[in-house]
């Protein structure tokens, strides 16, 4: 079996003075591809956050490559859950990613020839070789999201964190993204968590499903967590799930829990 690569033992997070999660115990393997899901609020951001040594734990341990959870570890990329401003800027897309060669600062850098050649190569693994000289804010959802994941690529990471790739992308231009990020993860061994709220667009790809709600985490097979008595532990509320044609409902009554969740972004 591969090692693990992220181990959380009795992990209690806190944000400002709400726990986020309580007494979480799990590990993920190297090369896994993990869908990190809950509604809004349940702790998907902060626990990337954690897994980047962003915020301590309150009590527990969060260990990296067999280490406690540090910041700028170099085999860790992530991509934010994309913030309005990015979609403001004015730097362009071999910019954007340039500015990180030399160190995490805006503005237009100075690299080196091999930096430079990192940089193209980083933009045509994700096909985005000709959005190279556009400025972000032109950019459609999608595009400027295939920019990002290139500068994931740049250090040449082991472990992927994705949070939220998908916001605001059609059913269309979500399937790009993922089959990318797929292919991305097998080419290069890598790990990934990436977090969403919508499960169907992910089953074709994902190996286990981390469900956080309620303070709480499951992390196992789509059969083991998807289902209603786990879920219903995590929401707090009587939970059904209907299968129809390899699409999995999750139900809150007649609600379809997951859909449209983000449309206020
Ligand atoms: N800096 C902070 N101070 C206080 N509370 C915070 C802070 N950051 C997050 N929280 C709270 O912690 C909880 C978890 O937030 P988090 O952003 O991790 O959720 P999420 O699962 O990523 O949600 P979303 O789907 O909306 O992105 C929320 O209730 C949020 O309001
Ligand atoms: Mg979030």
């Amino acid at each position: 079996m591969k090692p693990s690569i992220i181990e959380l033992s009795e992990v209690t997070l806190k944000a400002g003075r709400r726990t986020v999660l309580k007494e979480v115990t799990l590990s993920i393997r190297a090369g896994e591809f993990i869908g990190v899901l809950g509604q809004n609020g349940a702790g998907k951001t902060t626990l990337m956050r954690a897994l980047l040594g962003l915020i301590k734990p309150f009590a527990g341990c969060v260990r990296i490559f067999g280490q406690a959870a540090a910041r700028g570890h170099p085999a860790i990329a992530y991509a934010p859950q994309t913030s309005a401003e990015l979609a403001r800027q004015r730097l362009c897309g071999f910019d954007f990613i340039a500015s990180i060669a030399n160190g995490r600062c805006w503005g237009r850098p100075w690299i080196s020839r091999r930096q430079r050649a990192a940089v193209y190569r980083a933009l045509e693994q994700v096909d985005a070789g000709a959005l190279a000289w556009r400025a972000l804010s032109e950019l459609s959802g999608g595009e400027r999201q295939r920019v990002l994941l290139a500068q994931c690529l740049l250090g040449e990471p082991k472990l992927l964190l994705l949070d939220e790739p998908l916001i605001g992308l059609d059913p269309p231009h979500q399937q790009q993204i993922i089959a990318l990020i797929h292919r991305m993860q097998q080419s290069m061994n890598l790990t990934v968590l990436l977090s969403a709220h919508e499960l169907n667009p992910l089953l074709p790809v994902l190996d286990r499903v981390l469900y956080l709600g309620n303070g709480s985490a499951a992390l196992g097979s789509i059969d083991e967590v998807i289902a209603g008595p786990v879920l219903s532990g995590l929401y707090g509320a009587d939970i059904e799930v209907l299968r129809v044609d390899g699409h999995i409902f999750v139900m809150a009554g007649h609600t379809e829990i997951g859909k449209d969740a983000h449309r206020h972004v």
